[in-house]
């Protein structure tokens, strides 16, 4: 049985970059706060970019690393829960716009968990034979959604816009995905969620939901806090027992960015050094379903991993769903 290889990686931000300094200007923040408590200096958001205009720009670089024309690319999953519309998906969207066969294509909502989610379903088909030139895309454009006042300055502060996105083939040789691990914990929906729109109310819309502000996120930090460094350091572990490796083996461990004190946690509670742990959040905010691909990219870029070496990515998030990957690249 072929092993999913990663053959194209890329991904792509906004120009727009918002600082610590530009949120102080609109709501009662400090730069210190969000430093302190975040690790975040500046996000990215859109202007009139949209989630699949961020997509295709981060898959045409994936795509030219893997030196794949567009048209042979047999399947897309676009993982967002940002989508330009709230149907259909960005899949089909980029499908056409890059100029693809009339192949499958759709969106993942898992949310933080989104990227990996994705690269397990793709690794599946790679790994039964259906599929060998899939498209994962990581994006979002969610802060078309966030409102920057006081009252929500949590959120506000916290989430950024950008794009990520693999080329995935079987590989030639034992370099790969190694595994891939996937969790839920539904009891925790409202902890992380923008209840509306939704099948939940009748009418679909109405005045009552915008002025309840259900079509606004909501985040339980401290909640969300919690498990995250419970769940991360709990779902690399299952990816290295299940591989029969030590963490002195991972070369870099690559997680959701989050929170950076998150970080700082898994690594406490792992016992490996920061340095281990890959860290952008000071530049992008957490960027959701993109934060991984993004991480990976500039990781990758950066000389932080290359071939031969091990590297785990981790993810928590909304749902609450959380995840892992270990890849031998
Ligand atoms: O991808 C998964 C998605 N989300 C996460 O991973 C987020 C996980 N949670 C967190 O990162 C943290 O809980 C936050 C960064 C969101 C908040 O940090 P915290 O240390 O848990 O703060 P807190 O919620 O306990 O709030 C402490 C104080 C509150 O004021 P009072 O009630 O103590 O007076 C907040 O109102 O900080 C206040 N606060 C802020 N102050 C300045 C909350 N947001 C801000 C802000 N600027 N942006």
């Amino acid at each position: 049985m072929k092993i999913t290889k990663i053959t194209g990686i890329g991904h792509y931000v906004p120009e727009n970059v918002v600082t610590n300094a530009d949120m102080e200007k609109i709501m009662d923040t400090s730069d210190e706060w969000i430093t302190t408590r975040t690790g975040i200096k500046e996000r990215r958001h859109v202007v009139d970019e949209t989630t699949s205009d961020l997509g295709v720009k981060a898959a045409e670089k994936a795509l030219i690393m893997a030196r794949i024309d567009p048209k042979d690319i047999d399947l897309i999953i676009f993982s967002t829960i940002s989508s330009d519309h709230y149907f259909p998906g960005c899949a089909t969207q980029i499908q056409d716009r890059m100029g693809m066969k009339n192949i499958g294509a759709f969106d993942l909502k898992a949310a933080c968990s989104g990227f990996i989610y994705g690269l397990s379903v793709a690794d599946q088909f790679i790994k039964s034979g259906v599929h060998e030139r899939i498209l994962l895309v990581g994006a979002e454009a969610q802060s078309v959604a966030i409102k920057f006042d006081s009252e929500h300055r949590d959120l506000a502060v916290l989430f950024g816009d950008g794009a990520g996105a693999v080329v995935l083939q079987p590989s030639d040789d034992d370099t790969g995905v190694l595994s891939t691990h996937l969790h839920s914990d539904g009891s925790h929906v409202e902890d992380l969620w923008m209840p509306a729109p939704g099948s939940s109310f009748r009418p679909f819309i109405s005045k009552e939901i915008i002025d309840d502000e259900m079509h606004i996120p909501y985040m339980n930090g401290r909640e969300v806090f919690k498990n995250a460094s419970i769940r991360f350091p709990e779902v690399i572990q299952e990816a290295l027992k299940h591989n029969n490796l030590a963490l002195e083996d991972i070369k870099l461990i690559i997680p959701h960015q989050a929170n950076l004190r998150i970080s700082q946690m898994v690594a406490k509670r792992l016992g490996v050094a920061l340095e281990k742990i890959y860290s952008n959040i000071h530049r992008y905010g957490n960027t959701t379903a993109a934060s991984i691909p993004i991480a990976m990219s500039e990781a990758l870029d950066e000389g932080k991993f290359s071939q031969g070496d091990t590297i785990i990515l981790a993810a928590f998030g909304s749902g609450f769903t959380w995840a892992s990957a270990a890849i031998k690249w």
